[in-house]
């Protein structure tokens, strides 16, 4: 099937040059400065202003700007500065300012930069002191996240007045040390390059990502080292894979599974593993969906992006780690060939399956995918994200993500490291209670659970499947496809997840 929009490999990506400088700068262009809740500055920043007088503190007493956290006060034209503009952005008490800020006050920079500035200085300073070079490169990959924006498809781009065009920008963060800044960068840079990736991919629409076409843009991984199988129907058939294609038979476009392996660490370490959920569409099939949204289910694939987006961001910074990424992708479609509620399918496991609900097809891509991961790599930690149930949403809404996991020590971990990136997640139940509502009478389970414990029940179900690996299932349905915004993020799908298990990883699986 041929896809009917332009090639996207046309399409230059737009994103911000980032740079580090140290604190003697020259005040041309926009002008970002930080002040704390006094509206004190830094030793170079207050230099800087001191042709301008008490223009701040008028100005900032004028719009009751007080310097509190992630406020921040706009001078245009700044009588008496070279700057075109002065942005000063709030801290609020200083004593108080977690790490986990900085990458949202960066966001909040961006978003007061407009798309005509051609140059723009960050004075990255404190009025203690410095700001550490682990804050500063958080800040840029707020800034880089924030301009963000999917728009390859429009044809008449914004921009000339000003208003939401691309922001091309040279920005120049000048801060105490910029070797340390800079260091600490590379590896925020593979980070945001992860997370970009993941993003563009949950946006692409349906028609131009199948799962031909995602496999080919997983493989661009190569590029990096990261080595590359890529199962075929055939393939797949062999290794009697049935639960998935079962999924994809009703698809024009055929199914694909994609092996990832980046060989990081020690030869002889097991691999962690990182399963997703890669459905490029789903309809729910013969169980069909009801048609309000539906085109968000070109975004059920949020799970497998951000595999390729965390690959490439271990790959980007040489992650000291071995760790294999593996996605399933499918399409879910009705058709005369689609796969029926009532049907029984046997899966690679060799347990059998009847199906209840078509639209309940996560799960089964899952089921032979973890399988397959946990047989072929014997992984020491296997973790798979999956859009996998809308019950999620009604539990969790879209702050957290819903986790399972057979591992207490493994809940743990990714729980504080999804307090360090703001990518949290929430444990929830197992248990024999809830495995034995997905217990069948035709088969050895059936797809659905019936009306209660919905996100429990597709995780019991996941769990047949993972034998004894310490495993954590991630439902991120409201997470990863959400229309929210964030300080860091304007664009429909966050890239979510990529940030979390890349600093799961950093604390634990490099020494
Ligand atoms: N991809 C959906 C889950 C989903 C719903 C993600 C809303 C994002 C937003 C999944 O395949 C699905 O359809 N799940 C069903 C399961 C049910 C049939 C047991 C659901 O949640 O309704
Ligand atoms: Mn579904
Ligand atoms: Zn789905």
């Amino acid at each position: 099937m041929q896809d009917t929009t332009q090639s996207p490999e046309k399409i230059m990506s737009h994103a911000p040059k980032i740079s580090f400088a140290p604190l003697k700068p020259s005040l041309a262009g926009t002008v970002v400065v930080l002040a704390d809740e006094n509206l004190a500055l830094g030793a170079a920043t207050k230099r800087a202003l001191a042709p301008a007088g008490q223009l701040l503190s008028r100005a900032a007493k004028s719009e009751g700007f007080k310097g509190k956290l992630g406020k921040s006060l706009d001078l245009i034209a700044p009588a008496e500065l070279p700057a075109d503009r002065l942005i000063v952005l709030g801290l609020g008490r200083l004593k108080d300012l977690k790490p986990t800020e900085w990458i949202k006050l960066g966001g909040k920079a961006m978003a007061k930069i407009s798309s005509s500035a051609k140059k723009v200085t960050v004075l990255l300073e404190l009025a203690q002191g410095s700001v550490p070079a682990d804050a500063a490169a958080e800040f840029a990959l707020g800034m880089r996240l924030r301009a963000y924006k999917f728009d390859r498809y429009k044809t008449k781009k914004k921009g000339d007045d000003g208003e939401n065009g691309d922001i091309s920008a040279d920005i120049s963060i000048a801060v105490s040390d910029p070797a340390a800044a800079r260091k600490a960068w590379a590896s925020r840079e593979a980070i945001a390059d992860g997370v970009v990736l993941a993003r563009d991919l949950v946006n692409e629409p349906a028609n131009v990502l199948y799962p031909v076409e995602f496999a080919k843009r997983a493989s661009a991984l190569k590029k990096l080292g990261v080595g590359i199988d890529v199962l075929d129907v055939k393939a797949m058939q062999k290794l009697g894979m049935n639960a998935l294609l079962g999924v994809g038979q009703g698809s024009a476009h055929d199914s694909r599974l994609v092996v990832m392996r980046w060989n990081g660490g020690k030869k002889s370490d097991a691999p962690v593993a990182i399963v997703g959920k890669g459905v490029c569409f789903d309809t729910g099939g013969i169980s069909i969906k009801p048609a309000g949204s539906m085109e968000d289910m070109k975004g059920d694939m949020a799970g497998a992006a951000c595999v390729v987006g965390l690959m490439h961001t271990l790959a980007a910074r040489k992650a000291k780690v071995n760790a294999v990424g593996v996605i399933g992708l499918v399409e879910n479609m009705p058709d005369g060939n689609a796969q029926r509620p009532g049907d029984i399918v046997k899966s690679m496991s060799g347990q059998t399956i009847e199906i209840i609900n078509t639209d309940a097809e996560g799960r089964l891509v899952l089921g032979d995918v973890l399988w397959y991961t946990k047989e072929r790599f014997k992984p020491r930690y296997m973790v798979n994200l999956a859009t996998l149930t809308g019950a999620i949403l009604v539990a969790l809404g879209q702050e957290y993500a819903g986790m399972f996991s057979n591992s207490d020590k493994l809940s743990e971990r990714l729980t504080e490291a999804g307090q360090a990136t703001g990518e949290r997640v929430w444990r929830m139940p197992l248990g024999p209670e809830y495995d034995k509502m997905i217990d069948s009478k035709f088969a050895d389970m059936k797809n659905t659970g019936g009306r209660y414990g919905g996100s429990i029940t597709a995780a019991q179900f996941l769990k047949r499947f993972v034998g004894d690996t310490p495993w954590a299932h991630l439902d991120v349905a409201g997470t990863a496809m959400a229309a929210s915004s964030s300080d860091f993020n304007t664009s429909w799908g966050p890239g979510w997840g990529v940030r979390l298990l890349n600093r799961w990883i950093k604390d634990h699986h490099e020494d």
